[in-house]
């Protein structure tokens, strides 16, 4: 047995090399003894037997790239047995190169749910760290937080942190490790205990305006806001406290949301709006396996500036198997504090329109080319601006799942947006309305008119013909896809 002794519990850099240099000389994972730390805490120390990676030919080892982007989260998972895991996984890789895509493989699944289990955790600690104000010996303002992660995922979070409070002096202090920032640079220290951290601040209060303000009473879901802000983190947010009042009070709110009018955005999102223009897409770490994981995923979606100031994404809805999926472009006001698609008056007037045509929305997959809102301030209305090509382009990720797990065979695009979306060339509506046209995966395009620009047309001549004529199209459609006729509706 071989005893090899790590640093530190999350140190993938260490770890690869001495996996790397065991797996060239083909020593048995069974033969490997893996341990962290100890008395002279030395990766190459006393106690560890490096004979091995002094003796090994040098030999190349070949892995995905999947791999170590996966081992270099999963190596922070609390699971004392990770390293173990990785290091067979690495030498059955060297034999099998395609075992990575082997999904149901226990080894790559169990790698995967510690990799899943690691993010989740980061993702918890950059929503939930509660910084508490405290002076420091010279009176300087600095700011203190206690956390208590799952896994050791302290060093892999701090640039986020360093990014978001780079002109504060902080620290947040865990159990396994301390950060420590002094406005330039970043100190790793050893773990804490609570009682380090200070109890309440003045920033608490703030923190709890917050929390009421972007409570949803319209969107209470507890289930999902227990997965979301699951009950351990309650004990360490200043927030927490409010929760029970919020959902008892959400009925009685969420009906007056529903008999005023649209929130107008607070003048922040203006500001907000003139400060950071367009961000870089920020890459999953996997890619959605089902529609219902795209969706979960889209919630958090920064793929452009727009969830800035967006209340929620709006994904898609309706059946997994509908043989038809309309897609308009971009949720509007009403959409966007609902959350589902086509809900408001441009809504109305195509459930309307679909209804006269004898179609079963409920049949349709309806979604959007867009899945934020995208809006400017006039006074204090939300007014609809259409996405720009870049924010389009950003967004054909999420439309490209659905259509990926949905399969329409008929996919009709609601105006132009929807339609450049769809096919990513910039033709015109008018040059493709009432054409037979195929993506390319093979599903039927019809490409027809957004239900708002008839809600736009100045005057009456007009809209009665080109309602006419949408109403016309939603017929052909039904030709197309008679299994969405509504059952009330006359053959
Ligand atoms: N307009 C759209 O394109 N989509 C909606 O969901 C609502 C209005």
């Amino acid at each position: 047995m071989r005893t090899v002794r790590l640093a530190q519990p999350a140190d993938f850099g260490a770890w690869r090399v001495r996996a790397r240099a065991l797996a060239a000389a083909r020593v048995r994972p069974e033969d490997i003894l893996w341990q962290v730390g100890g008395d002279d805490g030395d990766l190459f120390g006393a106690g560890a037997d490096d004979s091995v990676e002094a003796d090994a030919p040098a030999r190349t080892l070949n892995v995905p790239r999947g791999f170590i982007d996966l081992a270099a989260q999963a190596i922070c998972h609390s699971d004392p047995e990770r390293f173990g895991l990785l290091y067979r996984l690495l030498l059955r890789l060297q034999d099998d190169p395609h075992l990575f895509r082997v999904a149901t493989d226990p080894d790559v699944h169990r790698a995967e749910a510690m990799a899943r289990a690691v993010r989740r955790d980061l993702h918890k600690m950059t929503a939930f760290v509660r910084f508490r104000e405290v002076r420091d010996e010279t009176g300087a303002e600095a700011f203190v937080a206690w956390f208590e992660p799952e896994h050791f995922i302290v060093e892999r979070v701090a640039s986020f942190f360093v990014k978001r409070f780079s002109s504060m002096r902080w620290s947040i202090l865990t159990p396994s490790r301390s950060l420590h920032w002094d406005g330039a640079t970043l100190h790793l220290a050893a773990g804490a205990t609570r009682a380090d951290a200070p109890d309440g601040d003045a920033i608490e209060v703030h923190w709890r305006t917050y929390y009421t303000n972007i409570f949803n009473p319209a969107r209470l879901k507890i289930k999902a806001m227990k997965a979301e802000m699951p009950m351990k983190y309650w004990r360490n947010l200043p927030e927490a406290g409010l929760i029970s009042p919020l959902i008892a009070g959400a009925p009685r709110r969420a009906r007056e949301m529903i008999m005023n009018d649209p929130t107008p955005a607070p003048e922040r999102h203006v500001r907000q709006t003139r400060r950071h223009p367009v961000q870089e897409p920020t890459p999953l770490d996997t890619l959605p396996r089902s529609l219902v994981e795209a969706a979960a995923a889209a919630r958090d979606c920064a793929r452009c500036g727009l969830c800035r100031h967006a209340t929620q994404t709006v994904f898609g809805e309706g059946p997994l198997d509908a043989p038809v999926m309309f897609v308009g472009e971009q949720p509007g006001d009403h959409e966007d504090l609902a959350g589902r698609p086509f809900v408001g008056p441009a809504g109305r007037l195509f459930d309307r329109t679909l209804a006269d045509a004898g179609i079963d929305r409920s049949r349709a997959y309806v979604t959007n080319a867009v899945k934020h809102f995208k809006f400017s301030l006039r006074g204090k209305r939300r007014i609809h601006q259409k996405p720009d090509a870049g924010e389009v382009q950003a967004c054909r990720f999420w439309l490209g799942l659905e259509r990926d797990f949905v399969k329409p065979r008929l996919i009709v695009s609601l105006g132009a947006t929807a339609l450049h979306a769809l096919t990513g060339h910039a033709a015109t509506l008018s040059s493709l309305r009432g054409r037979d046209l195929v993506l390319d995966d093979g599903a039927r395009l019809i490409a027809t008119v957004h239900p708002s620009y008839l809600l736009r047309l100045p005057d009456e001549a007009t809209r009665v013909r080109e309602s006419a004529r949408f109403l016309a199209d939603m017929k052909r459609i039904l030709a197309l896809a008679p299994v969405m006729r509504r059952a009330d509706a006359a053959a």
